[in-house]
This record gives C-alpha cells, sequence and structure tokens, in this order.
C-alpha cells in the first residue's frame, strides 16, 4: 500500500504572518474554515506565534475568542498553535504558573497540537510547556530550531530528539525558519532522526531561498509524515511551498494524500481574492513573494539581512553595509551560535551594526546581549567566547540554572490586580503577555459593555 504523508495548512497563521505581518482578521477567514475543515488536513495551523499580538495591536480582536470561533466552525480538524517555549507568544522568559495557565487554556479553548521551540534549542526552556501540554491532553509537536553550525551536527539534534521525546513529545517538527536546508541535508537529517526514534516527523520550511519543494521532496523519500504547506494563493517567497503543487506531485510519486481537490479549489479560489486585497493596499509586497538566494550566500536569513539594510540606513551608514554582514557571522560564533531566529537574530544583527560603526567590538552592548551573556535566554549550542563574555559582564558571574527558576509567580498578583477589569483567567492571561495592549483592549470592552447597559436601561 502506498505511504501517506499528510499536510498541515498554514494559511492561518505562518503564510499569513510570514506574507502579510499576521493582518488577517478573523472576518476575511471565517467564510473558508468548514472547507479547511472538510479538506483533509492533518491540522491547520491557526493560533500562537504573531497572531495574538496582532490580534490586540491591531485587529482589536480577542486572540481567546478568535480561537473558541475557530474551533466552532472546524469540529473536524485538529488545531495547531507555535509556542515560543518559556517565551510564550512574548520575547522574554516568563514565570512557570504563567506557561502552565497559558497551555491549560490554550487546550481548553479548543488547541489539539502544540509546537513548542526554544531559539537556543535548550531543552530546559521546552520543559514546563512541554508538560503542561500533555498534562492537559494536547498532542506535543517538540519542535528543533534547525540551523547550520560546526556545532549543530546530526548527532547533536538526534540527542535532542530524545530528549524531547523523554519529556512526552507525540510529534517531532524540524522548523527551518529560514528556507535553508536543502534537499539532501533534508534527506540526511530525516533519516537520521527516522532512525533514533519512532515519532511521526513533521517538517517546517519557508520557500525563501527556492529550495523548499526539493526539500520536502527528498524529506518525504526519507520517510517523513507530515509537511508544512500554504493554499497556493498564499504560497511561496517567505510563505510555504503550495498546498496544491506538492499533492499533485506526491501523488504523481506514488504517496496517498488525504487532501480533497473540490475543497482545495474553492480555497484557492477564496484566498485569491483575499491576497489581491492585500496586495493592492500594499500590505503584500513583492519582494516577500520573490526567491531571495542572498540567505544561501551569506548564511544569514533573509529577514536579518533587511534590518540590517534599515539600520544602517538610518544611521547614515550605508557604505557600512558589506563590514557589517561579513560581522554578523563572527558575532555569531562568539555568542555561541545561536540559530538565527527571533530574538537572537535581532540581538546578533544589532550587535553586529554596533561592532563595525563604534570600530571597536564590543564597546556598547545592547541590555539584551548581556542578558544573554549572563545565560538568561539559556544553555548556548557552543559557549560563549570567554573572553568576550568577561569583557561584557565584568564581575557578574553567568547563571547556570533555568533563568525561569528565580521568576516570581506572577497570575495571582495579576488577577487581583486587574480586579474586575478580567472577567476570565484567558483575560488575566492576555494582559501577563501584552500589557499595555491587553490593558486597552480590556478598557475599551468594559466601556462598551456599560454603554450597552445604559441603553438597555433607557429602553425599559
Ligand atoms: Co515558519
Amino acid at each position: 500500500m502506498a505511504r501517506k504523508v499528510q499536510f498541515v495548512e498554514t494559511v492561518l497563521r505562518d503564510a499569513n504572518q510570514s506574507l502579510i505581518a499576521t493582518r488577517l482578521p478573523y472576518e476575511k477567514f471565517e467564510p473558508m474554515l468548514s472547507t479547511i475543515d472538510k479538506a483533509g488536513y492533518y491540522a491547520a495551523e491557526c493560533w500562537g506565534g504573531a497572531t495574538f499580538d496582532v490580534c490586540l495591536r491591531y485587529l482589536n480582536e480577542d486572540p481567546w475568542e478568535r480561537l473558541r470561533k475557530i474551533r466552532k466552525a472546524m469540529p473536524n480538524t485538529k488545531l495547531q498553535m507555535l509556542l515560543r517555549g518559556q517565551n510564550v507568544l512574548g520575547y522574554s522568559h516568563y514565570p512557570d504558573d504563567f506557561v502552565k495557565l497559558f497551555v491549560k487554556k490554550a487546550v481548553e479553548n479548543g488547541m489539539d497540537v502544540i509546537r513548542i521551540f526554544d531559539a537556543l534549542n535548550d531543552v530546559k526552556n521546552l520543559k514546563v510547556a512541554m508538560e503542561a501540554t500533555v498534562n492537559a491532553g494536547a498532542i506535543a509537536s517538540g519542535t528543533i530550531s534547525y540551523t547550520t553550525s560546526p556545532v549543530h551536527t546530526h548527532a547533536k539534534y538526534v540527542e535532542m530528539v530524545k530528549e524531547l521525546k523523554e519529556m512526552g513529545a507525540t510529534t517531532i517538527c524540524i522548523k527551518d525558519m529560514a528556507g535553508i536546508m536543502g534537499p539532501q541535508e533534508a534527506y540526511d537529517m530525516v533519516s537520521a532522526i527516522k532512525d533514533a526514534v519512532d515519532l511521526p516527523i513533521d517538517l517546517h520550511t519557508h520557500s525563501t531561498t527556492g529550495l523548499a519543494f526539493m526539500t520536502y521532496l527528498k524529506a518525504v523519500e526519507a520517510g517523513v509524515d507530515i509537511i508544512d504547506t500554504a493554499i497556493s494563493p498564499f504560497s511561496g517567497g517567505t510563505s510555504q511551498p503550495a498546498t496544491e503543487t506538492m499533492a499533485y506531485a506526491l501523488r504523481q510519486l506514488g504517496y496517498e494524500v488525504d487532501l480533497d481537490d473540490e475543497c482545495t479549489t474553492k480555497m484557492s479560489d477564496y484566498f485569491k481574492g483575499v491576497r489581491d486585497e492585500f496586495v493592492k493596499d500594499g500590505t503584500l509586497m513583492p519582494k516577500s513573494m520573490a526567491t531571495d538566494t542572498q540567505c544561501l550566500t551569506y548564511q544569514v536569513p533573509g529577514g536579518m539581512l533587511s534590518n540590517l539594510l534599515s539600520q544602517l540606513k538610518q544611521m547614515n551608514a550605508l557604505d557600512k553595509f558589506e563590514e557589517a554582514l561579513a560581522e554578523t557571522p563572527k558575532v555569531r560564533a562568539d555568542m555561541g551560535y545561536p540559530p538565527l531566529v527571533t530574538p537572537t537574530s535581532q540581538m546578533v544583527g544589532v550587535q553586529a551594526v554596533r561592532n563595525v560603526l563604534d570600530g571597536q567590538r564590543y564597546k556598547t552592548v545592547s541590555k539584551e546581549i548581556k542578558a544573554y551573556c549572563r545565560g538568561e535566554y539559556g544553555t548556548t549550542p557552543a559557549p560563549i567566547d570567554a573572553e568576550i563574555q568577561k569583557q561584557i559582564l565584568g564581575d557578574e558571574q553567568p547563571l547556570t540554572g533555568r533563568y525561569a527558576d528565580s521568576l516570581a509567580p506572577v497570575v495571582e498578583a495579576t488577577r487581583e490586580k486587574l480586579g474586575d477589569l478580567a472577567k476570565s483567567d484567558e483575560d488575566v492571561l492576555s494582559y501577563i503577555a501584552f500589557p499595555n495592549l491587553a490593558e486597552k483592549f480590556l478598557e475599551e470592552r468594559k466601556a462598551k459593555e456599560e454603554n450597552v447597559v445604559t441603553y438597555t436601561i433607557t429602553e425599559a
């Protein structure tokens, strides 16, 4: 019998985030939810990542309400979210009580699969979220942030996968956020992991460099079980490869694909219209849809290149671009080869620019780099250059344990502080994650409700 390959549809989260800065409001995709639900996906990635932040910041949506509505409209398909380990949906580490309650509530509100990653691949930062996911009865997808460096060997990745399995991972995800994994590398890495554990493997990549279709194909040959794709109008460029194209090619090669073509055609027709609206208003830029091979040459993710350029432009120092570009991998090496993903990519990029503009390395250091050297982000893949670490920290001793162990619980105190402004634990969680945004949202909701009450009384 033909081997089955399953699909995760990313249009609601990663494709939305990568192409249009997560600006898709609920009403824009609501008409397609029942179709996605019937299409036969392994899961629909629809929450987490930047969706939470953007719902509150730009769309005036309660992210929890969005999740409940998606759940109701899609009773048959697993819902999937992306969670940044101890960072949850933010950019720094949270106390454990917040991480646990957040995961519990995400599952209660309808989440089935939680994909959990850490920017440094430090499993200490994944443990609490993984356990909470298992305890809540959801699928914990233990994730590797993929990168290349002298210390990122297959043996190291396999070791990490075994630890993830021990923590209760139901599936393993290889997350190639920069789209730099080539087909042979995919074949070798998937084979190595398949040899080591008997868990389903999901490969996640981006079309940025144009490698993705080839990479998926070789990963499937090596036995990958699940691939992440986006419906064609929201595919390509910084997003994922197209769902329909992958399904077509895999069927031709004799693999079993459960997708319903009528459903994907309907989705494609619909999302074409949505995409065109975002092209028209300038949210979707042509360069996001294009293939960009620069990151293969420079080994620096595409997003970092544009950040470097805009930083130098602001400082009137565009002539230093080549120098800053050359400095970037050196800073990364000094910092112990972190995978370049939020927030490490920003930290390394900013430091490289500083080093070049100051004409002296590590003369000025951001507070994030200092915290990083102190160990607040976790254990680095290789040790930080000892001399540089000493120069940055002075007499301060770096942490050896888990940073979150030093953080005081936050949930109960926040609940008390918010009083009746928070109607639920979900409100409390939104506030802890994004205090300013959530406060504004909760105040406005309260004002609206009070207006409704006045109106009712007048009528009566
Ligand atoms: Co992604």
